[in-house]
C-alpha cells in the first residue's frame, strides 16, 4: 500500500499582537501522521498519544480525511486514504493540533497523488476548514510566519529565542474563545495593535530582543480570554520575574508562551509549571 509518513510540528497562534496572522513553530513537539491509498471508504486506522480520545474518527469529522478528500476531488482523482495518527499535540490546547491534522491530510494527499506541492491549494484548504492560517502558516514553512492574502511569508531571521510553553489542565474551544472578542475595534486599538505587530517583525527580523520585549503584548486577545484560562496571570508574572522577554497566550488557548534569551530561564520557568522548552523549529511540515 503506498503510504507517506508526515511530522509536523506544534505552532504558537497570534505570537502576541498578531491575531490571526502571525504564527511560530516550535521544535520538539508535533503530530506524527501515516497516510496511505486504501480500498473502499478513507478511514483512521488508529490514533495514539495525548488526547487520543478526542480525535474525530468518523472520516466525515477527521480534519486530515476531509483534508485528504478535498486534494483528490480536487484533482478529479478517485482515491481514498487510511490515517494513523501519533498525536504530541492537545486537541484544544493552543497548539495548532488542527492546522497540523488539516496540513498533514492535503500535503500527505498531494505526495500520494504524485501531485506537485501546491501551496495556493493547501491554504485554500485550511482556510476552508479552519478559517485562518495562522498555524498552517508556520506548520508548512516552519519558523515564524506572516499569514496574508490566502499566502504564507516566512519571515528570515536567525533570531532563536527559548521558548517554553504552559498548558494548564483545561482545554479551550476555539470557537468559545473567538466568541469573547469583539468584531470591530476603535481605531486607536487596531492602529496600536498594528503597530506591535510590525514591531515584533520588525525586531525578530533584527534579532533584536529589546524590540520583541516592546512589541511582544496582545492588548487585544489576550484579556478577553484570559479569563478561560485558570493562573493564567500568575504564570504570565512568573515568565517575566524569570525574564522573559514576553508572555501570552498561544492561538486560542489555553497554552501559554514565553520567549527568553537564555536557556537556563526558560527551563527554571517551565521547571515550575511542568512545561516544556524548545526552540523555533526551521522546518514545518516533513517526511519522516
Ligand atoms: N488565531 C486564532 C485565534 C487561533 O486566536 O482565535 C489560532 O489557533
Amino acid at each position: 500500500m503506498k503510504s507517506v509518513k508526515l511530522f509536523v510540528p506544534a505552532t504558537i497562534g497570534n505570537v502576541g499582537p498578531g491575531f490571526d496572522v502571525l504564527g511560530l513553530a516550535f521544535e520538539g513537539l508535533g503530530n506524527t501522521y501515516r497516510l496511505s491509498l486504501c480500498e473502499g471508504k478513507s478511514r483512521v486506522d488508529s490514533v495514539e498519544g495525548i488526547d487520543f480520545d478526542r480525535v474525530p474518527t468518523d472520516p466525515r469529522k477527521n480534519l486530515s480525511l476531509l483534508a485528504a478528500d478535498y486534494v483528490a476531488k480536487h484533482y478529479r482523482k478517485s482515491y481514498h486514504f487510511a490515517l494513523e495518527i501519533e498525536e504530541g499535540l492537545p486537541i484544544g490546547g493552543g497548539l495548532g493540533s488542527s492546522a497540523a491534522a488539516c496540513l498533514a491530510g492535503a500535503y500527505g494527499a498531494m505526495l500520494l497523488l504524485g501531485e506537485e506541492v501546491s501551496e495556493k491549494l493547501l491554504f485554500k484548504i485550511g482556510l476552508k476548514l479552519e478559517g485562518h492560517l495562522d498555524n498552517i502558516a508556520p506548520a508548512y514553512c516552519g519558523g515564524l510566519a506572516i499569514a496574508v492574502e490566502g499566502k504564507a511569508l516566512r519571515v528570515l531571521s536567525e533570531f532563536s529565542p527559548w521558548i517554553a510553553l504552559v498548558t494548564p489542565k483545561v482545554r479551550v474551544q476555539t470557537k468559545k474563545a473567538r466568541a469573547l472578542l469583539p468584531e470591530n475595534l476603535p481605531q486607536a486599538e487596531w492602529t496600536r495593535q498594528m503597530a506591535l505587530s510590525c514591531a515584533l517583525v520588525c525586531s525578530w527580523q533584527q534579532n533584536d530582543a529589546e524590540g520583541i520585549r516592546l512589541a511582544l503584548q496582545d492588548p487585544y486577545a489576550e484579556s478577553r480570554r484570559s479569563k478561560l484560562i485558570p493562573g493564567f496571570d500568575q504564570i504570565k508574572q512568573s515568565a517575566l520575574n524569570t525574564g522573559a522577554l514576553g508572555c501570552s497566550i498561544s492561538g486560542a488557548g489555553p497554552t501559554i508562551f514565553a520567549l527568553f534569551e537564555k536557556q537556563q530561564d526558560a527551563e527554571q520557568f517551565a521547571g515550575n509549571h511542568q512545561g516544556h522548552v524548545g526552540q523555533v523549529a526551521k522546518e514545518g511540515i516533513r517526511v519522516c
